[in-house]
């Protein structure tokens, strides 16, 4: 904890009822934190939330649109200290369908919040940004923070969520809000929709459960940067004290292939049958990776937990459900 600073911190945290959210949310109160959650509910549920109900008047939720003229006097009442930015129309497939609802939801949601922030006094937003479409096709693996700078985002999800990258520098110099955006990799764990088009963990696990075979779009052996929840939840917390005005990759430096998240979930849900194949969609990157070494020097931060574990923890989710 910073010198000085309350003991008692209250943040919001929009997307609250998210995949990440709503673990963003216990985080702080299992420490002993005020939050407020905001969420619109379109991909969120409120049973993700069972958890932060749990500790009464510490939590609050409020099923609110982030573009809403609501939220400025829900800013007003609760003076929040940190605000967590994970509202988002989170797919690429919907961006590539409807470019004018992505940015409406994470172009103006996005500045809606920034306003409230800086009219109500909020020391530091912590932003989850993309490392996943950020990069565009990347020419060095693990991918540094720098090669931001010559790279094109393939999807209107892409742009979107780059964007503000560029606001947020503008909102620190002028509107005196310090910042850290967390460029994450595949996040993964227990809470993400199994029936989303974004967690190819959860889609695969849960089809395996059913006895039913996952589609493997291409050859499966494109790679991503799987990173567990919790860690992730971690990489939020660290950067609510911890560095500013950076953007920061939160991800293992991995490259897992889908061929070989496959054959590991098979091997943990006891599948045993082959996989449907499908086209690749356009635009899907063939390899992704992020390099980690300006996480563990600003915020002190590196990925804790192995693939295996983590993915063992959310088939036992899944099972439980
Ligand atoms: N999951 C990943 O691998 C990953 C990777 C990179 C970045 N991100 C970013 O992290 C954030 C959270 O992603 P997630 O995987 O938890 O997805 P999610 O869809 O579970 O979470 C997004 C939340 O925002 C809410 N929301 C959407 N539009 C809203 C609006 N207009 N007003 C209020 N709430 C609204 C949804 O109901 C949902 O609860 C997103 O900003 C996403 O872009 C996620």
């Amino acid at each position: 904890m910073r010198a000085g600073a309350p003991l008692v911190t209250t943040y919001l945290v929009t997307g609250g009822a998210g995949f990440i959210g709503s673990h963003l949310c216990d985080r702080p109160l299992a420490e002993g934190h005020r939050v407020i959650a905001v969420d619109d509910l379109s991909t969120g549920r409120i049973a993700n939330l069972a958890e932060a109900r749990g500790y009464g008047k510490e939590f609050t939720f409020f099923n609110m649109d982030v573009r809403a003229e609501g939220l400025l006097p829900l800013f007003e009442r609760h003076r929040p200290e940190v605000v967590m930015h994970l509202a988002a129309q989170s797919g690429v497939r919907p961006s590539l369908d409807d470019p004018v609802f992505d940015a409406s939801v994470n172009l103006m949601g996005f500045l809606n919040v920034m306003e409230c922030s800086a009219k109500t006094g909020v020391r530091k937003v912590v932003y989850a940004a993309s490392g996943g479409t950020l990069y565009g096709e990347a020419r060095k693996l693990p991918t540094k923070e720098t090669a931001a700078a010559g790279a094109r985002p393939l999807s209107p999800y892409g742009i979107s969520k780059r964007a503000p990258l560029d606001y947020l520098a503008y909102y620190e110099r002028y509107r005196a809000i310090e910042y850290v955006a967390l460029a994450l990799a595949n996040v993964y764990g227990p809470r993400q929709d199994p029936h989303g088009e974004a967690g190819v963990v959860a889609v695969f696990a849960s089809k395996m459960l059913a006895g039913q075979a996952p589609t493997i779009f291409g050859d499966g052996n494109q790679t991503r940067d799987y990173v567990f929840v919790d860690d992730a939840v971690h990489a939020f917390a660290l950067a609510a004290e911890r560095g500013s005005g950076r953007v920061v990759n939160i991800g293992t430096g991995l490259e897992t292939s889908v061929n070989a998240l496959y054959r590991m979930l098979a091997q943990l849900t006891g599948f045993s049958g082959p996989p449907e194949r499908g086209p690749l969609p356009p635009g899907d990157l063939r390899r992704s990776a992020l390099d980690n070494a300006l996480a563990a020097e600003v915020l002190g931060w590196k990925p804790w937990t192995h693939l295996e574990d983590g993915l063992s923890e959310t088939v036992a989710f899944l099972k439980g459900i």
